[in-house]
């Protein structure tokens, strides 16, 4: 039987760059000869893509912060049932644009749910289950405003949330990477679109024992 395939995930707030960084690296893992599949959150599979569009557009206000979170959560148990336990088990490796570590960050952190209710619910829905390595994509303010500026299409419904929202979130995520080290590493993400995929091989290289 073939080895379980590791499970990636890249977080970070708005105008990180993590859909472009997640395709680099699946590029680079397929070129080392490793089976890889690219999936994201919340969607992943038909059913959770459907629970997304409730997700990331329309009115800011337009869920109560709790029924928000337990939406995510019933798409990601989609998400985890269906597409990324039965692939990492066939021994290909996944890479996942955002995972649990955005509920904490956007609905604990940013919109003020108790963060011993969202790890409640994780724990029933996920059990044990967590990434091997997650890689936390770091902008500035600043870098975060640029790149997000003028995006096209309406799945914008997070980056019309207000700045101090923002800066929760961020500050969500250097938490959840100060408190679990062995498995999260802050990238710095206001660099070139290379030098960003760079410092992501050399940490997966480090940390997954790939040369
Ligand atoms: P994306 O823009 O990275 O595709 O993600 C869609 C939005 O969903 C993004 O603004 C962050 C938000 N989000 C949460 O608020 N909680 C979550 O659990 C996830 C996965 C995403």
């Amino acid at each position: 039987m073939a080895a379980r395939g590791k499970f990636i995930t890249l977080e970070g707030g708005e105008g990180a760059g993590k859909s472009t960084q997640a395709h680099l690296l699946a590029d680079w893992l397929t070129e080392k000869g490793i089976s890889v599949a690219a999936t994201r959150e919340p969607g992943g599979t038909p059913s959770a893509e459907e629970i997304r569009s409730l997700l990331v557009t329309g009115e800011t206000g337009r869920w109560d912060p709790l029924t928000e979170t337990l939406l995510h959560y019933a798409a990601r148990r989609e998400h985890v049932a269906r597409l990324i336990l039965p692939t990492l088990e066939s021994g290909q490796w996944i890479i996942c644009d955002r995972f649990v570590d955005s509920t904490t960050a956007y609905q604990g952190y940013g919109q003020g749910v108790a963060l011993a209710t969202i790890a409640k619910l994780r724990q029933t829905v996920l059990g044990d289950f967590k990434p091997d390595l997650t890689l936390i994509l770091d902008v500035e303010p600043e870098t975060r405003c640029t790149r997000t500026a003028g995006r096209p299409g309406t799945e914008d419904r997070y980056e019309r949330m207000n700045e101090a929202f923002h800066e929760r979130v961020r500050a969500g995520f250097h938490a959840i990477a100060a408190a679990e080290p062995g498995r999260c590493v802050v990238i710095r993400a206001d660099q070139a679109v290379e030098a960003v995929s760079a410092a992501i091989r050399e940490t997966v290289s480090e940390r997954l024992n790939r040369e």
